[in-house]
């Protein structure tokens, strides 16, 4: 019975050795850890910030429908005078200045912020190499990588107010002046709480 116990033990100690030598093992995971220890920082701190908050910034206003080419979301970075940040995700434009304390100067997801950030998100990477200058039709992306992009745009969808297309180059935009105003998907929850 005791040694019994004595192995078990051992052998979970030896389980427990192996983890922590493979964690730290490589230089990759090394740096992998690195990088999650510095975003889990980054995010916890901004929440601790925001736990004693100051006077909360008035919302901006909702952002009339439009599209846009790189160079106009690119305006949008959050670091202009109202601080808006817009996100493309599979070629659709997302108003996440809600989310400013992810993708606002400073913020964790910052590299996002008036950017196309499929590539980014397909990949799971924060680096400038994952976001193109030029237009990026992301036809080099696995299948996998693509159903990666189209769960991360529908998270977007949920969260966020979607205000037009990222258009390829030569693609006119769109004139909404005609198109009534979709709801937003707070407005969205409000209708269907009324439905209820
Ligand atoms: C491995 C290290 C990482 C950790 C520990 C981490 C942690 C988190 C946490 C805790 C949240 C939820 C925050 C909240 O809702 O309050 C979050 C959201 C998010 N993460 Fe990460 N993350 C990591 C890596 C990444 C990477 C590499 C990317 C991009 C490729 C990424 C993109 C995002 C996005 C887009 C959100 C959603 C933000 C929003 O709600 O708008 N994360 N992450």
């Amino acid at each position: 019975m005791a040694d019994d116990a004595a192995s078990s033990e051992a052998g979970t100690s030896g389980m427990m050795a192996r983890f922590v030598s493979e964690l730290f093992g490589s230089p990759l995971n090394i740096a992998l850890l690195g990088i999650c220890a510095f975003l889990f920082y980054k995010i916890v701190s901004s929440s601790r910030k925001s736990a004693a908050p100051p006077p909360p910034e008035p919302e901006l206003p909702k952002m009339k429908k439009r599209d846009f080419t790189l160079e106009q979301l690119r305006e949008y970075d959050g670091k202009g005078q109202d601080g808006r940040v817009l996100v493309a995700v599979n070629t659709k434009v997302f108003d996440v200045t809600r989310g400013k304390r992810f993708y606002g100067p400073g913020g964790p997801y910052a590299v996002f912020a008036g950017r196309d950030a499929s590539r980014g998100l397909a990949l799971f990477s924060l680096t400038e190499e994952a976001i193109k200058d030029e237009f990026d039709d992301l036809s080099d992306l696995t299948t996998m990588q693509m159903e990666s992009v189209r769960e991360w745009e529908m998270q977007f969808t949920e969260k966020y107010d979607y205000i037009g297309k990222l258009l390829r180059p030569g693609e006119e935009p769109r004139d909404y002046t005609d198109t009534e105003d979709e709801p937003s998907s707070e407005e969205k929850k409000d209708t269907d709480k009324k439905n209820d």
